[in-house]
């Protein structure tokens, strides 16, 4: 079976206390940390920025996903790389020079990762699939956590691990929004290889368990069929 990576983002947890929800997270068994950027622009909200990665990567043993919810990303990959990121994703909504920027994160040394809105058609990363290392499917539209996730989405992850696997490569597929114990295993079995959690992890009393729950859960995907 497919290896499912979980990846909880710390946009749910208690910012003063970043450290201890890395920490619970990796005890529960996280494989990625996802770091939610937002510059109250492309969405309403705003977050944080490279400082902060920076000082996450100290504490960190895995990974750092970077989504960058922001409108001008060319402008700060240097910076967020150079803060320790090591997978970068960027919205296709916001870049009329794609291939570019994708090119320039793997360039910079990162994974190179294109993120669809809700209402962005799985077409128009097309054209850049061999510049992709991932592909990130948002499942709410983006700005906020612990938003309910968008019945849709499902279809779209499995058109688009269909469309992937006709490349004769393995491009990881993740998702972002609203995923919790009731529907994590059906995002799984769609095609997800990345189940990005926010409010189902650092909203449950015990983030570390929450993780090893979900991941428990994902797995479950061919004997569950609810
Ligand atoms: C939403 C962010 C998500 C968010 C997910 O704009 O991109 O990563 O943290 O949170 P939940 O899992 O609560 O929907
Ligand atoms: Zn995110």
């Amino acid at each position: 079976m497919r290896a499912v990576r979980i990846a909880p983002s710390i946009l749910a947890s208690d910012f003063a206390a970043l450290g201890e929800a890395i920490r619970a997270a990796e005890r529960g068994g996280a494989d990625l940390i996802h770091v939610d950027v937002m510059d109250g622009h492309f969405v309403p909200n705003i977050t944080i920025g490279p400082p902060v990665v920076k000082a996450l990567k100290r504490v960190a043993h895995v990974p750092l996903d970077v989504h960058l919810m922001i409108s001008e990303p060319d402008r700060y990959l240097e910076a967020f790389v150079e803060a320790g990121a090591a997978m970068i994703s960027v919205h296709v909504e916001v870049l009329p020079h794609l291939q570019r920027t994708l090119a320039q994160i793997r360039h910079l040394g990162a994974l190179a990762g294109a993120v669809l809105n809700p209402s962005t058609p799985v077409v128009t990363i097309e054209e850049v699939l061999d510049d992709l290392d991932f592909v990130l499917i948002m499942s709410v539209n983006p700005g906020f956590g612990g938003q309910v996730f968008i019945p849709r989405s499902e279809q779209k992850v499995r058109a688009l691990r269909q469309r992937l696997d006709g490349t004769g490569r393995h491009i990881p597929i993740e998702i972002d929004g609203g995923i919790d114990l009731s529907n994590i295993a059906r995002v799984v079995d769609a095609g997800v290889d990345i189940v990005v959690a926010g409010s189902a992890v650092f909203g449950a009393p015990d983030p570390a368990a929450a993780v090893r729950q979900l991941r428990a859960a994902a797995l479950r995907q061919d004997s569950d069929p609810s």
